[in-house]
């Protein structure tokens, strides 16, 4: 394999080999992507504190998450389309956590079915879904992803509308891929995805071909799921939900105390702060900014993941500083499927775990234990409290 030294190595590879249209859905954000760079700025202005003259010889990352010993605080999170990125990328991605001992998170607007990844790998992994108007498709969504092997529920709720993303507007982006002369162009450009894709189990939505009409084309199933969003999730949805689920339920798009202490009275077993990855509410503030509070109300009392923005190890370190129990990471590992498939998949994920071990011995860290507030300041703050610009 060529030489990837960080997760910005993997995402310029990606860029080459895949369509624009798809690479452009992976890494944009909606409108204007303030909150896509605003995710990013949030975590560099935050400085680790370097200590020496302790002994950090013997280190470990491992953690206990939901009763479950991993070696790693990082999750690979749902992203729809990842069979798009690479073929059933899906499958790929599961094998390159399973390999690393990590969780992997299939969404419901996936390639891959839930059924596919038995098939193919028969592993546990993470289920998301969206609360839905039609019960009866939530229930048969959870109900198939059961009898697959998910273990965990992840119900992600910032998704009550569908924001824009303007780069998926200019490119047409549609499935199949509409073919314009401008994609038509790229698509020259890119024979090795075309020769890849052609192995691919499936071409639209696994998750919702057995439940929609034989013959539904991609583009209706789409417009059908996007009517279906629930604007909300309430505890009778998910005492019901519940009924039928009886593994950990964790919610996902949390930006703030409040929203966290009422997931928390829903009776969740994690949380998850994130602004979808800068995909949704532009001008929301970077998860770094909203996870202290969120933290502050309720460390302890659920399990509390984070993520939007992460793209290298030190980043996982400073949200564990901030409170977080855990990180999931989106584009991450899409950037690794696009540029080297599961072989891709595997770096990032290596990627970021040596650069979380070098972020930890550099700070006088042993165990994620050690981790806390104390490690790390944030810039601004250092600049106010040193006088500086008087
Ligand atoms: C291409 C793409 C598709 C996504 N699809 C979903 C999805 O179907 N369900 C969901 O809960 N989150 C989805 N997300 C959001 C991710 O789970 C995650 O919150 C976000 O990507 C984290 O930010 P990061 O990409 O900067 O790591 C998607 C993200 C990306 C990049």
């Amino acid at each position: 394999m060529r030489v990837y030294p960080d997760i910005e190595s993997l995402r310029l590879h990606a860029r080459r080999r895949i369509p624009k249209a798809v690479f452009e859905y992976v890494d944009g954000g909606s409108y204007t992507e303030a909150t896509l760079r605003q995710n990013r700025r949030g975590l560099e202005d935050i400085d680790l504190v370097q200590r020496v003259l302790r002994d950090v010889s013997d280190r470990s990352q491992a953690v206990e998450l939901l009763g479950h010993k991993l070696p790693s605080p990082l999750i690979l999170g749902p992203t729809g389309l990842t069979g798009f990125v690479h073929p059933n990328g899906e499958i790929e991605a599961l094998r390159a956590a399973n390999a690393a001992g990590i969780p992997y998170t299939l969404c419901t607007p996936s390639i891959c079915s839930v059924g596919d990844l038995k098939e193919a790998v028969g592993t546990p992994f993470w289920f998301q879904i969206y609360v839905m108007k039609d019960k009866d498709f939530t229930r048969y969504l959870l109900e198939n992803a059961k009898a697959a092997g998910a273990t965990v529920l992840v119900i992600t709720v910032d998704v009550v509308v569908n924001a824009q993303r303007h780069r998926d507007l200019r490119n047409g982006l549609a499935i199949p891929l509409r073919m314009t002369l401008p994609t038509l162009l790229d698509l020259a450009t890119k024979p090795g995805w075309l020769l890849r894709m052609t192995q691919s189990k499936r071409k639209t939505f696994g998750n919702y071909q057995g439940y929609l009409k034989e013959g539904t084309g991609t583009q209706s199933m789409a417009a059908w799921v996007a009517e279906q969003y629930q604007p909300l999730l309430t505890p009778e949805t998910l005492g019901w939900i519940r009924d039928f689920w009886q593994g950990p339920v964790i919610i996902k798009g949390v930006m703030t105390p409040e929203d966290a202490e009422i997931a928390v009275e829903f009776g969740a077993d994690g949380i998850v702060v994130s602004n979808h990855g800068g995909r949704q509410l532009d001008g929301a503030s970077s998860t770094a900014a909203a996870l202290p509070a969120i933290a502050r109300a309720v460390k302890g009392e659920t399990t509390i993941l984070v993520d939007s923005g992460i793209r290298t190890g030190a980043d996982i370190f400073r949200m564990l500083a901030l409170g977080a129990d855990a990180c999931l990471t989106g584009r991450a590992q899409l950037y690794g499927l696009g540029a080297a498939g599961r072989a891709g998949v595997s770096r990032a994920i290596e990627i970021l775990q040596a650069e979380l071990d070098v972020a930890m011995a550099l700070t006088g860290c042993r165990t994620l234990e050690d981790i806390g507030p104390h490690c790390i300041r944030h810039r601004g703050q250092a600049a106010r409290k040193t006088g500086s610009g008087a």
